[in-house]
């Protein structure tokens, strides 16, 4: 079968060849992108005289064509047209003829043309993820809202250390995926400069418009340096490294849910709807979507690796190395916008459990520090001593089994000589909660103030 590339070659390429050289298996994704980017510059060569007003408007009209072809699932995609930017051409040129088709090369590669079109579904991809990442954000602060006074044990190597709120908990996580958010936004406005018309590597005598193609397709402007615009994927390592880092703090929230949802906290109810059951254990309810999350992580982390490794030390500027750069990506993709989804629908359904939080946050005498630091600001105390002390007083508790939380003031004060009754006062485990009351603190008030800044946030 003839190629498009043919000319210079006398013996046809082997089977084994097409097989391992097309890409078209994958980059058929990039369709949209690629026949948006050919209608650009159609339109372009027709507004700048390269091709005759009414050729550019016969091409763009056939490359409608073939979209609508592959939109009803009626196009056939062939290994032999190695990849979408040929497929498309080749198709086009049986529905309006070789001779125009033909025409719509002029002034541009593949190289600049596989730059755009991933790179406007690179772009296209971070805003979706950014929603996705909006609506979950806004689910943390509705569920944080109901949840101010819920108490629970804030944790430090894993070993319970002061009360918290729940709804403090998951503001963290709010706070931790706006910063994902702004992480791709800045990518997307970083990158938004169109590549298209770069051609080869230096650039094309056509007097062509960049800056025309550009705003067509959306770009905020044109790439400044072919031979950067056509070897440049950092568009690409971006997205992967966003990914991994919202995967990571995806994981980290999963994780959590998986040993909340386990016998020994309780804390949390993971809904049935998404929740799966054993084929042997008639009594499991698993939380397999946190667990698949928390794995997922490993695998865009693996595809970040894999592309920085592909990049690195290649020589300027396309190499067919970078034809590797496509899979990983789509998946991350797929990846991040199927995970957050999932996740924001199931804490949503998801049902805390109040009471078992309550009573573990009785356990480790989680009030120890304030009572410490009660010692410090009413009784004159070096806190060293305030330390030892309090230590005395976790240890009589201890004796009796009971949390220091639970000590009467009388049995306070017989403790030690700079402990008097009123300091049961602080012992009690909701006041040290809002004792914390200092900007981004635990107590109601300070979780308020982040409430409501995540929420102006959500409205504009
Ligand atoms: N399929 C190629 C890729 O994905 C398109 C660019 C090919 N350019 C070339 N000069 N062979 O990278």
């Amino acid at each position: 079968m003839k190629k498009m590339w043919s000319g210079r070659f006398s013996g046809e390429s082997s089977r084994l060849l097409e097989e391992f050289n097309a890409s078209i298996g994958f980059d058929k994704n990039l369709y949209r992108e690629d026949i948006a980017g050919s209608k650009a510059h159609a339109k372009m060569l027709g507004a700048c005289g390269i091709l005759k007003q009414n050729e550019a408007e016969a091409i763009i009209k056939g490359l409608d064509g073939v979209l609508a072809e592959i939109e009803s699932g009626k196009f056939e995609f062939k290994i032999e047209d190695e990849d979408i930017h040929m497929s498309v051409e080749k198709r086009l040129s049986e529905i309006i003829g070789k001779e125009l088709g033909g025409r719509l090369h002029t002034a541009r590669s593949r190289n600049d043309q596989v730059a755009l079109d991933f790179r406007l579904f690179v772009l296209r991809s971070g805003k979706e993820i950014m929603a996705e990442l909006r609506a979950f954000i806004a689910t943390l602060a509705n569920i944080a809202k109901s949840h101010k006074d819920t108490l629970m044990p804030g944790f430090t190597h894993l070993q319970h250390a002061q009360p918290v709120s729940l709804a403090y908990h998951l503001m963290a996580y709010a706070f931790m995926f706006r910063r994902d958010f702004e992480r791709f936004a800045s990518s997307v406005e970083r990158n938004n400069l169109s590549p298209l018309g770069s051609a080869a590597l230096a650039g094309t005598p056509h007097k062509i418009d960049r800056d025309m193609t550009a705003r067509e397709l959306g770009f905020k402007g044109a790439t400044q340096n072919a031979m950067d615009s056509v070897s440049d994927r950092d568009f690409a390592l971006e997205i992967l490294f966003n990914i991994s880092v919202l995967m990571t703090h995806a994981s980290r929230l999963c994780e959590e849910l998986i040993l909340w949802s386990s016998q020994e906290f309780g804390f949390v109810t993971i809904s049935d709807t998404y929740s799966t059951g054993s084929s042997i254990m008639p009594q499991k309810k698993n939380p397999d979507v946190a667990e698949l999350i928390r794995g997922k992580t490993g695998r865009v982390n693996g595809n970040l690796i894999a592309l920085l490794t592909v990049m690195k030390g290649l020589p300027l500027a396309y190499n067919k190395d970078m034809q590797e750069d496509k899979e990983g990506v789509f998946d991350s993709v797929h990846t991040a916008l199927t995970s957050v989804h999932i996740l924001n629908e199931m804490l949503k359904e998801a049902k805390f459990n109040e009471q078992n939080m309550l009573k573990v946050t009785k356990k480790g005498h989680l009030s120890a520090t304030d009572l410490a630091d009660y010692l410090v600001r009413e009784k004159n105390v070096p806190f060293r001593t305030a330390h030892f002390i309090t230590g005395k007083a976790v240890a009589y508790a201890e004796n009796l089994g009971v949390d220091l939380s639970e000590l009467t003031g009388e049995q306070l004060a017989s403790i030690d000589e700079s402990l008097s009754a009123d300091a049961v006062k602080f012992l009690d485990l909701n006041a040290s909660k809002e004792a914390r009351s200092s900007k981004g603190g635990t107590a109601n008030a300070s979780v308020q103030v982040q409430i409501d800044e995540i929420e102006s946030w959500l409205k504009f």
